[in-house]
C-alpha cells in the first residue's frame, strides 16, 4: 500500500474514534490533546471518572468549604480530568489511608500534598512533580524553641506534634524519637495537632509550609520558626499496576505544567512573599 494512502486510512479512523467517543469537549482540543484520551487506552476505577482521593485536612492544598473539598489539587485534578475527558470524583479518607486506595486500585489518583519519599515509590509511582513544599516548625510566641537545631540539640526532650504517617512524622521520629530526643504525639489532622499545641500538649507542630501559614493565621499566639527542617517534592500518587492511566495522568499533568496551567492555580491559593 502506498504510504499516503495509509496515512489517510489511518487518520479517517482516528477521526472516526474522535467522532462516536463520549467525550465531551475532547473533540474540540484538536491535535494537543494526548493520544490517550482520544482512544481511552486505559481503565480507571470507574468508567468516565478520575477518582481522587485526598485527604481534605490541608489548607490550601485540599480542605472543605462548606461540604465541598476545594483547593490546589483538588483543581489541578479537574485540569487532568477535563483533559483526559472523564469526571473527576474526590474520594475524602485518612491521609494514611490514600496510598491503600490507590495500590488497591479503588482510586486512580493519590493527590494531597504528598511528598515522594523512597519508601513510598515502593508502594506507588509518583507522576512528575507539580509543587515543592518545606517542612517547617509551629510554635506558640512565647516559646523555648527558637530554631530547629534546638529540636536536635543534646538533652532536648520536646513533645512534637505532626499528622500520622507524614513526612514530618516519618522525619521526627527518625530524629527525634529514635534519638532519645524527645516523644512524637500522632494526630488524624494538622489542625488538631495545632489545638494541642495551642493547649499545651505539645511543644511544636512540624508540618507543610502552606498548612502552617494557614493554621497560624486561624489560631492566635502561635508562630513559624523561620528554619527550615526538610524541603521536598509533591506529586501525584498512582498505581503501578495501571501503566497506561499512569501514562496519561502523567502527559496532562506535564502539559498543565508546561502550559501554565498549574502555575496560576498555584498562585491563586499561595500569595507570593
Ligand atoms: N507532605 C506531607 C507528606 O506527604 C504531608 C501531606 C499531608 N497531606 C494531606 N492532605 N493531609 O507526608
Amino acid at each position: 500500500m502506498k504510504k499516503w494512502i495509509a496515512l489517510l486510512l489511518v487518520s479517517a479512523m482516528v477521526l472516526s474514534v474522535a467522532a462516536c467517543g463520549s467525550t465531551p469537549g475532547e473533540s474540540s482540543k484538536g491535535e494537543d490533546a494526548p493520544p490517550a484520551s482520544d482512544t481511552k487506552s486505559f481503565t480507571t476505577a470507574v468508567e468516565g471518572k478520575l477518582t481522587m482521593a485526598t485527604n481534605a485536612t490541608f489548607p490550601p492544598y485540599e480542605y472543605l468549604e462548606g461540604n465541598e473539598i476545594t483547593g490546589i489539587d483538588a483543581e489541578i485534578a479537574a485540569a487532568i480530568a477535563e483533559k483526559l475527558g472523564l469526571e473527576l470524583q474526590i474520594d475524602d479518607m485518612e491521609f494514611d489511608s490514600i496510598t491503600e486506595a490507590i495500590k488497591s486500585g479503588k482510586a486512580d489518583i493519590g493527590l494531597a500534598g504528598m511528598t515522594v519519599t523512597p519508601d513510598r515509590q515502593e508502594e506507588v509511582d509518583f507522576t512528575v512533580s507539580y509543587a515543592t513544599g518545606v517542612q517547617v516548625v509551629i510554635v506558640t510566641q512565647d516559646s523555648a524553641i527558637a530554631s530547629v537545631d534546638d529540636l536536635f540539640a543534646e538533652g532536648a526532650s520536646h513533645v512534637v506534634g505532626v499528622q500520622r504517617n507524614t513526612t514530618g512524622d516519618i522525619y521526627t521520629t527518625d530524629d527525634i524519637e529514635k534519638e532519645g530526643l524527645g516523644t512524637i504525639d500522632r494526630y488524624g489532622k494538622g489542625a488538631e495537632a495545632v489545638q494541642a499545641l495551642k493547649t499545651g500538649k505539645v511543644d511544636c507542630v512540624v508540618i507543610d509550609n502552606e498548612p502552617a501559614k494557614a493554621f497560624v493565621a486561624e489560631v492566635e499566639g502561635l508562630k513559624i520558626l523561620e528554619t527550615e527542617y526538610v524541603t521536598e517534592d509533591y506529586a501525584a500518587a498512582m498505581s503501578k499496576d495501571n501503566k497506561a492511566l499512569y501514562d496519561a495522568v502523567n502527559a496532562a499533568l506535564e502539559e498543565l505544567i508546561a502550559d501554565g496551567t498549574v502555575k496560576g492555580i498555584v498562585d491563586k491559593y499561595i500569595t507570593a512573599e
